[in-house]
């Protein structure tokens, strides 16, 4: 494909987005109607639809419209790129532009210009004061790759120098002792040796960092609460080189981690009804995920106040239900990919105001401009 013919499938993914599919439905149904489309051509239009929506109010301000088309064009002239060489009406390329659409357009401001939504900007405010438009400024990038050296399996230099022979070049990073930010050939990294049998695993660095911020040691019982895909439950294992239990309340969404577990040599045991007392129980808990939008960016534009309200909900039950799974002494911690006061501070200020009886450890913002995503990290213990 041409790049031009690249701009108008974007365009024509993002009509079908506005219209309310998800990203990656959108994108796997265009790739399945055009077979003439190579990986790199899928990688490019990919690249371009993300970056679109991580900004989605500016592309369309700076283009006039909130068409595919014009957010492509508003694109091209926030990344000062000739629109004329894009809308080009050759073969699959977008029509020309019309003298209409060549005067429409302005240049965003406010939550506009660091694309959020008025609402969600005002909670930026209102959490994270001076830090509000830096942080938003950074959701508008694309975050880096980062792999976490699975120390079950591998020494960082050792998966380091592997995945160099393999041609992916990375550097060590100082937010997490097991991180390596990928610094060239992220796209090929699911296909390496090192990757396939478990020296690396896919996570970003501050969720390394969170795991490592737990006070964890071998020989401890403990159970994450709020599991997924067991990105932090592998983390866990690693660093207590023992078992660790998982539970989810949609224990289908922890479906990969058998397969993922065995690959990392770890052993997990999933669990439905946590039973018993745990020395540490970690809640990584359902949040607006505002810390990693550069990775999520529809979350931006689909949350509401009303899911927000409700999240806040969940994260205090789950809590609530956790705190009876801790032996006395033992540790509750609570993890978010949010950035948001409400979610974070307020909910253990909450926690303590229904159980006078716990006492906060440690409580850690991770921030955007520490090169990781936005994430918030407390760890409690019973008095
Ligand atoms: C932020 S994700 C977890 C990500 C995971 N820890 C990781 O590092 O890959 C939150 C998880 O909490 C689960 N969840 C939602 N409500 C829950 C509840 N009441 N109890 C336990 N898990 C819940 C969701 O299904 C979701 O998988």
């Amino acid at each position: 494909m041409t790049p031009a013919a690249r701009w108008a499938a974007a365009a024509s993914i993002l009509d079908q987005i506005a219209a309310g599919d998800p990203a990656e439905k959108a994108l796997t149904t265009w790739a399945r109607k055009s077979r003439f489309a190579g990986s790199k051509d899928r990688a490019a239009i990919r690249d371009h639809v993300y970056d679109i929506l991580r900004c989605w109010r500016s592309t369309a301000s700076l283009g006039g419209g909130d068409t595919g088309r014009a957010r492509v064009l508003g694109r091209l002239r926030q990344t000062g790129e000739d629109p004329d060489a894009v809308f080009i009406g050759d073969g699959y390329a977008l029509s020309p532009l019309s003298e209409k659409e060549r005067e429409a357009g302005h240049p965003p401001i406010g939550a506009e210009a660091l694309d959020l939504p008025d609402w969600v900007y005002e909670r930026f405010l209102r959490s994270l004061s001076d830090k509000a438009d830096a942080t938003a400024e950074a959701l508008r990038h694309r975050a880096s790759v980062f792999v976490r050296v699975n120390l079950l399996k591998a020494d960082v230099a050792s998966a380091q120098a592997a995945l160099l022979e393999e041609g992916i070049e990375t550097a060590p990073h100082p937010l997490s002792e097991t991180a390596l930010e990928v610094i060239e050939g992220a796209r090929r990294l699911s296909q390496t040796e090192a990757f396939r049998t478990g020296w690396v695993e896919l996570q970003d660095v501050a969720s390394q960092a969170v795991v490592d911020a737990l006070p964890l040691a071998e020989g401890m019982r403990c159970l994450d609460y709020c599991a997924g895909g067991g990105g932090k439950t592998l983390a866990m294992a690693a660093r207590l080189h023992g078992p660790v239990d998982a539970h989810d309340a949609d224990p289908r969404r922890m479906s990969d981690l058998p397969d993922r577990a065995e690959r990392a040599g770890a052993t997990v045991t999933r669990v439905d009804r946590p039973k018993g007392t745990y020395d540490l129980v970690l809640c990584d808990v359902p949040c607006s995920g505002s810390g990693s939008w550069r990775r999520s960016p529809e979350g931006k534009w689909r949350l509401t106040p009303e899911r927000l309200d409700e999240l806040t909900g969940i994260q205090a039950k789950i809590l609530d239900q956790v705190a009876g799974l801790i032996r006395p002494g033992g540790t509750l911690a609570y993890a978010t990919c949010s950035v948001l006061t409400c979610e974070n501070e307020a909910q253990i200020d909450g926690f303590l105001s229904r159980h006078p009886e716990w006492r906060v450890a440690m409580q850690q913002r991770f921030d955007l401009s520490q090169g990781g995503d936005g994430f918030f990290v407390a760890t409690l213990t019973k008095t």
